[in-house]
């Protein structure tokens, strides 16, 4: 029998098979809103089989939005917004989780396919951004460093937005601490240059991500998972690295955390060398070092590779992120080249096509 098509069981949320979308910001909302987009985005995607469908980067506080077009769960509007959605992916029998996100000094930037390039004006509908140290991302505004208040208001906001996750429904909930957004530049010493509890050592520059963590699993139901994406390195000897990575999500499995997410890169620029799987082996290196269940991603695209992610004990689970873009049905698909059919082995959980589909078989 296959691994992808194995469940796996976090807390009390079994997740019917390892093949998870990967969270992709839409920048399609008003007003933070998911809207009919999303609705038919990750609905699809449900109905090809994705075991757990993240949703896109979905801001805690409208200024921790990365661009004026992200989506949101700040207010009770979003909240009921997303129920929508989530009732609608249960009902294809996957599960769904809400990434929730502050961009930090990275916030208020013109959507990919606007024609500027760089941070929104404030005559533009942008914002003034945030983050530990007054210095900017290349080619960003300068953001304002915060002060000890404003750090202690950031638990209570990623709390708040979990609870109107679980509010909506949604089975998980992801903490982005990764890509260079406020989380991540606080756990960095490449944009952390704080001299207070909060920065200088990996203790405390890991403090605010713990103490999300800590806010969050408070108002989280003790039955439901939760994950953090973490950048393992960001490709510079002098930024973090794996080993540092793999002893943060020790502290983060002491606090709850139940799987993390293993990415890479985002907070400066760097070389990276992309190619297929080219996170896979940070991914590995998390889930031995820190002894909790991990996932890959990043140009995971065939199923061969994606189960032998698996099979080689590298990851628990793989996210598909691009490759989700191109084929909604990529899960089903999956599973055809695999050769497994629905029922195969004990316990496994391959997903069948929608009934209105059913004539369509791969
Ligand atoms: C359009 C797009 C939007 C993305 N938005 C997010 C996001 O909101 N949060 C996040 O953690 N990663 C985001 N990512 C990164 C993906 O989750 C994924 O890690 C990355 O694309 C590598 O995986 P892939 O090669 O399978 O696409 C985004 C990627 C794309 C292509």
């Amino acid at each position: 029998m296959t691994h992808l098509f194995q469940p796996l069981t976090l807390r009390g949320l079994t997740i019917p098979n390892r093949i998870w979308l990967a969270p992709m910001c839409q920048y399609s909302s008003v007003d933070g809103l998911p809207g009919d987009w999303h609705l038919v985005h990750l609905g699809a995607r449900a109905g090809g089989g994705f075991g757990l469908i993240l949703t896109e980067a979905a801001a805690v506080v409208p200024e921790g939005r990365i661009s004026p077009q992200d989506a949101g769960i700040w207010d009770d509007a979003q909240r009921d917004a997303w129920a929508r959605v989530v009732a609608f992916v249960q009902e294809r029998g996957s599960r769904i989780g809400v990434q929730l996100a502050h961009a930090g000094r990275k916030a208020s930037t013109y959507r990919p396919w606007a024609q500027q390039r760089g941070s929104v004006a404030p005559d533009d509908g942008g914002w003034a951004t945030q983050g530990p140290s007054p210095e900017p991302y290349p080619g960003f505004a300068d953001p304002q460093e915060m002060s000890p208040k404003e750090i202690a208001a950031v638990p209570r906001q990623f709390a708040d937005a979990a609870r109107r996750a679980d509010e909506a429904g949604f089975d998980v909930v992801e903490v982005h601490a990764a890509h260079g957004y406020l989380l991540h530049q606080f756990l960095s010493p490449l944009s952390n240059l704080r001299e207070d509890g909060y920065g200088g050592t990996l203790e405390n520059r890991s403090r605010l991500l713990v103490e999300v963590v800590d806010a969050v699993r408070a108002a989280w139901p003790e039955d439901k998972p939760l994950l953090v994406r973490l950048s393992a390195t960001e490709w510079r000897d002098d930024g973090l690295g794996v080993d540092d990575v793999a002893a943060v999500s020790r502290v983060l499995a002491e606090h709850g955390v139940d799987l993390v997410d293993v990415s890479s890169g985002g907070n400066v620029p760097a070389q990276i060398p992309v190619g297929p799987g080219y996170q896979v082996p940070a991914a590995r290196r998390v889930r031995e070092g820190a002894g909790l269940p991990v996932s890959a991603v990043g140009l995971i695209t065939t199923a061969a590779q994606a189960e032998q992610t698996l099979v080689t004990g590298a990851a628990d689970a793989v996210m598909i992120g691009r490759e989700g873009l191109r084929d909604p049905m990529w899960p089903l698909r999956a599973a055809a080249e695999l050769g497994v059919v629905p029922g195969d082995g004990a316990g496994a959980r391959v997903p069948v096509p929608q009934p209105q589909y059913a004539r369509a078989p791969f």
